[in-house]
């Protein structure tokens, strides 16, 4: 194995793999909906229409094979310099039997250069999570060469990265936890472990720079919870640099790339997330790019999650009404366990019963349109097809859906368990995961649990909470895998419909 500091990495961790996870943000779907949010064309994407999604820095391929595995008809090409990530994907792929995914070992600070780039289709989507700000300006200009070259006109960019000033308070402490870490190991998972003794030793110290701090907080969480493979490809890397939006925005204007939203589907709405002072600022502004200034001076976003289109064309009030009357939406829980309430950068706020209640109910029957939903009698309002996006799926309660789920199809099956079978440990039951689901556009995303129910359910003749339970906990308490085998239970009831209805598991046998 390479050490933290193999040259291929450039500074980059690689001596340690990274975790499997599936995050929404970058399907699709998802971002056609963040483009229309932001007044500008999103995606043309139809049912068993071609697309060509490009994702870069996809570690082990979890997310791009879950994407691959729920549209047959697309394309999807990942690329990662880590040969151990792109044997994981491929081997995930071989397995699930997924022909329609490829994976390429290749450092993007020269990829874009090279006749392997020249053979790649044009992209109709390209996307990078977690990578931006953790890599060196080389690997960044590569990066803006690639999509220059690959991302079609009027194609779709989504780019993650820490963001300032949201980070300012903490950039002292992940100094530290490297600096220190580099001197007290070499494997860069115990360099975490080296480091973090120092961090606590100066909390308890009373350290200044360390004292009150949530993105702190959130670091001793990550520890707690074991996951020092994450926090190793986190805080451990050479180029590791937050930054602020209007930088992002600028060095990808050299591709051509217009920001146009934000993923994060609520920070679009400026009245959720700004008092009445802040938006009174923010509006003495046209350029979206001092806007979103002023949302990240008077807001704590430490994270963001970028849409850019490549050459922006604006929609007119009607025409994105029109187009977001068109997006099919699928509930994602039951009515009964419909949350009421939202997180914002304020709070909690309310979601209004009078609106979304009977919208909730007749999503609660199946799939609808936006303007079939906007048309249901009794409404008191029907004239913002964007809030009711907005709020639904930008909560996680709802998503969009391409087409309504066709007969499942054994890719998506197949795929669940192979990932089930890879990736399930005691230990990691609540990561962020997907089940690939049938024709309908998108995974649905899950935590590590319900992969692992889903796959149970796929192989066994029927439900077994109890012996699942005890092969999941084997070192836990009687007590402890009770309690687990009663959550399991709950699950099967609550969520394998969905499963079926989604085509991520076979209809119920006769
Ligand atoms: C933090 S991980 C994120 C992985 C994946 N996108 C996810 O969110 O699960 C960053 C990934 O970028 C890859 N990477 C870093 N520098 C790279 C480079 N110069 N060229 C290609 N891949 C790179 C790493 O190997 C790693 O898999």
């Amino acid at each position: 194995m390479n050490g933290p500091g193999a040259e291929w990495g450039g500074g980059y961790v690689t001596d340690i793999a990274y975790l499997p996870g599936y995050y929404h943000h970058q399907s699709p779907l998802h971002l056609h909906l963040a483009c229309l949010l932001g007044g500008v064309s999103g995606l043309v994407i139809a049912p068993k229409s071609p697309l060509s999604y490009l994702e870069l820095g996809c570690g082990c391929g979890f997310g791009a094979l879950a994407l691959a595995a729920s549209n047959p008809a697309w394309q999807v090409t990942g690329i990662d310099f880590s040969p151990a990530h792109i044997a994981a994907a491929r081997e995930l792929a071989a397995e699930a039997g997924i022909s329609n995914a490829r994976f390429i070992e290749a450092d993007l600070a020269d990829f874009a250069d090279s006749d392997r780039a020249d053979a790649l289709p044009e992209a109709d989507v390209i996307t990078l999570h977690g990578l931006w700000s953790w890599v060196s300006e080389p690997v960044r200009a590569g990066i803006v060469r690639l999509l220059d070259r690959k991302l079609r006109p009027g194609g779709v960019a989504y780019v993650s990265y820490n963001a300032l000033p949201g980070w300012q308070q903490a950039i002292g402490m992940q100094r530290l936890l490297r600096e220190a870490g580099q001197r007290g190991a070499m494997r860069s998972d115990r360099q975490v472990e080296a480091g973090i003794e120092i961090v606590r030793a100066l909390i308890e110290a009373g350290a200044h720079q360390l004292s009150g701090n949530q993105l702190v907080q959130t670091l001793l969480e990550h520890v707690d919870r074991g996951q020092l493979s994450y926090l190793a490809h986190e805080y451990m890397n050479a180029a590791w640099r937050p930054c602020f939006h209007a930088d992002v925005v600028r060095d990808l204007a050299a591709a051509k790339l217009d920001w146009v939203a934000s993923a994060e589907l609520l920070e679009n709405f400026s009245p959720l997330i700004l008092g009445d002072q802040a938006r009174a600022v923010m509006a003495r502004f046209e350029d979206p790019v001092m806007r979103e200034l002023v949302k990240d001076m008077s807001v704590s976003r430490c994270f963001r999650r970028d849409v850019f289109v490549r050459g922006a064309r604006r929609l007119s009030d009607a025409e994105r009404d029109a187009a977001l009357g068109e997006v099919t939406l699928a509930l994602l829980r039951s009515e009964a366990e419909f949350t009421w309430e939202m997180d914002v950068p304020a709070g909690r706020a309310a979601i209004e019963r009078g609106f979304f209640g009977p919208i909730v109910a007749a999503l609660a029957d199946g799939p609808r349109r936006v303007c079939d939903l906007l048309a249901l009698p009794g409404l008191p309002r029907r004239d913002n097809p964007g809030e009711l996006v907005g709020v639904l799926v930008g909560t996680g309660q709802a998503m969009p859906l391409l087409a309504s789920p066709r007969e499942p199809d054994t890719h998506a099956q197949r795929f669940n368990s192979a990932a089930a079978r890879r990736f399930v440990k005691p230990d990691n039951l609540n990561t962020g995961m997907a089940l690939a689901s049938s024709g309908t556009g998108a995974p649905l995303p899950c935590p590590m649990l319900d992969l692992f129910v889903a796959a149970r359910m796929q192989a066994c003749e029927r439900p077994d909470p109890e012996g699942w339970a005890s092969m999941l906990g084997s070192n836990q308490s009687p007590a402890e895998q009770q309690r687990l085998a009663a959550f399991i239970e709950r699950l099967i009831a609550e969520r394998a419909p969905l499963w079926r209805w989604l085509g991520c598991l076979a209809p119920n046998r006769p």
